[in-house]
């Protein structure tokens, strides 16, 4: 295996993710068979190990601690601190924390659970909007100088916020999601990289497992895999993103080698700083990934991928919802999210409205009426005009509305005992919900938007949300929002 400088770190070409022993991707194996595999790891030439207190918390540092003790010397391993996790239980809290005390708290813990004496690459894994980047640096700097940490890293980082960080302390590595389907940091972030004499860690190298070729639309994830709620590995969007593994099998028959195999050269041909750190749970996988290594693209195949890849637009986007709101929030505070929401659409209960709670951000929700069906002024028998976009969606065929007609009967039993429309309930609902939800009702007509801003005056009760509560959990709605691709809004 040949060595990369990550700055002035020298590593194997190919590092090892060892996030996946945490269960992120599923179960994971034994301890005894992780230990073996991490050991097969650094037996095969790597040199260059990554983990995170927050994987676990805390179990995956103990296991890289343990795996890594006999060869300590030989390796370089790379831990990230940055989320809200009690240093003495682990527990996980709400957000971020990168205050500096602690920071050196978090570091004390991970020196013991790694058994190390000295942190050799240690990252902010995400940044924290609360703590300007310099008192980062600082500290970091400072644990440096007490000989705790080597090397300082910053994972999914803006570039103005690498440029600050650096200038007080050197950063040796940028830690980031790079690969063929996740392309975001090529216009600024690794130019940049390239100026400042950083090197790139790209995370989940191969798209989380799906460039290897051996996930398709009909692959079953288990409950405790994050992909079983990315919209990247939704069905829909694995069956369009196969185009850019059939890409990758046609470069990697020509080359005898497999997909995974090509996606790993790939990254490695893009820059001679930049170490891949793809992860596997199984020996085989990892011998696997680093003969990518021995892959060699030429100038042709690089060109051959680049105008194959560009005609391929990659559907879903690359993380959860609430996930990329707060690396947003992170460059620029988000003054308000716009999405869907009302009594037939719950979806932002379960991530962004708690999200937005959380980072202080509005919420508006847009088609609060439910495109029109909550006021009970839409005839399930009338039909659409054709212009009209409802005539597309699966929640407007007649059986759908027939069936979801169960909802609006609810709201008129509540709008008639308040003297009100369901239009006004529908919308008393939603300002119910958080004093910072800001609906924008929708209509051509004044009266009706008379209608509508009258619903501020009226008080739906404590009684009156548990009743529309325990009434619209029973009712199961009709249709999917939208059909999956439509073009409007
Ligand atoms: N900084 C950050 O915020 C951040 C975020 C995510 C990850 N990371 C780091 O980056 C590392 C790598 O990312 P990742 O693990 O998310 O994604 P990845 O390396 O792109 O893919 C991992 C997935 O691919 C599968 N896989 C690996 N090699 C394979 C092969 N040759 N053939 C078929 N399947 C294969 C693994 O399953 P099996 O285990 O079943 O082989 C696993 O499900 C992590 O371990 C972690 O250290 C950092």
């Amino acid at each position: 295996m040949q060595i990369r400088h990550l700055g002035s770190l020298a590593v194997s070409e190919i590092g090892y993710g060892t996030m996946s022993f945490a269960s992120t991707y599923g179960e994971a194996p034994d301890h005894a068979e992780a230990i073996r595999v991490i050991r097969g790891a650094y037996e095969r030439g790597v040199t260059f190990f990554d983990t995170a207190e927050a994987y676990g918390p805390f179990t995956n540092e103990e296991l890289v601690g343990e795996a890594l003790a006999p060869v300590r010397d030989q390796v370089v391993i790379a831990t990230k601190f940055g989320w809200n996790i009690n240093p003495n239980t682990g527990e996980r809290g709400p957000g971020l924390n990168s205050r500096p005390d602690h920071i050196k708290r978090a570091v004390d813990g991970m020196l013991r659970r790694l058994k190390v004496e000295t942190i050799d690459l240690l990252y902010q894994h995400r940044v924290d909007p609360d703590v300007p980047i310099e008192d980062v640096a600082d500290t970091v700097k400072n644990l440096i100088t007490a000989g705790k940490v080597k090397h300082f890293g910053l994972s999914e980082a803006g570039a103005a916020t690498i440029r600050r960080a650096h200038a007080v302390q050197p950063v040796t590595a940028i830690q980031s999601e790079y690969s063929l389907w996740t392309r975001d940091p090529e216009p600024e972030i690794l130019p940049l990289c390239g100026e400042l004499g950083i090197g790139f860690v790209p995370w989940s190298p191969l798209g989380a497992g799906f460039l290897t070729g051996r996930i398709d639309a009909t692959t079953a994830f288990e409950e405790t895999d994050f992909r079983t709620g990315s919209p990247r590995f939704t069905k829909e969007a694995r069956a369009a993103n196969l185009a850019l593994v059939d890409l990758l099998k046609t470069i990697a028959d020509a080359k005898q080698a497999t997909p995974a195999q090509i996606a790993l050269a790939w990254l490695l041909a893009q820059k001679t700083w930049i170490v891949p750190i793809p992860g596997t749970r199984r020996l085989e996988r990892v011998e696997e990934n680093l003969g990518a290594a021995t892959v060699v693209l030429t100038a042709g195949d690089l060109g051959e991928i680049e105008a194959a890849a560009a005609k391929i637009t990659v559907q879903g986007a690359r993380l959860p919802e609430a996930m990329t709101i707060r690396r947003a929030h992170t460059v620029q505070p988000v003054a308000a999210i716009q999405n869907e929401y009302s009594l037939w659409a719950r979806d932002p209960e379960a991530e962004v409205l708690p999200i937005c709670e959380e980072l202080g951000i509005g919420f508006v929700p847009w088609s609060p009426l439910g495109q029109g069906f909550l006021t009970g002024k839409v005839d399930p028998k009338a039909g659409f005009d054709k212009s009209d976009v409802r005539s597309w969606f699966p929640r407007f065929t007649p059986e759908a509305m027939l069936a979801n007609q169960a909802l609006v009967d609810l709201l008129k039993r509540i709008a008639d005992a308040k003297g009100a429309t369901p239009a006004q309930i529908a919308l008393a609902w939603l300002l119910a919900q958080k004093p910072w939800i800001v609906p924008i009702p929708g209509t051509r007509k004044l009266t009706r938007l008379e209608e509508n801003m009258a619903s501020a005056d009226i008080e739906l009760t404590d009684a009156d949300l548990r009743e529309i509560e325990a009434a619209a959990s029973k009712i199961e709605i009709k249709g999917a929002r939208g059909t999956g691709h439509e073009v409007y809004g």
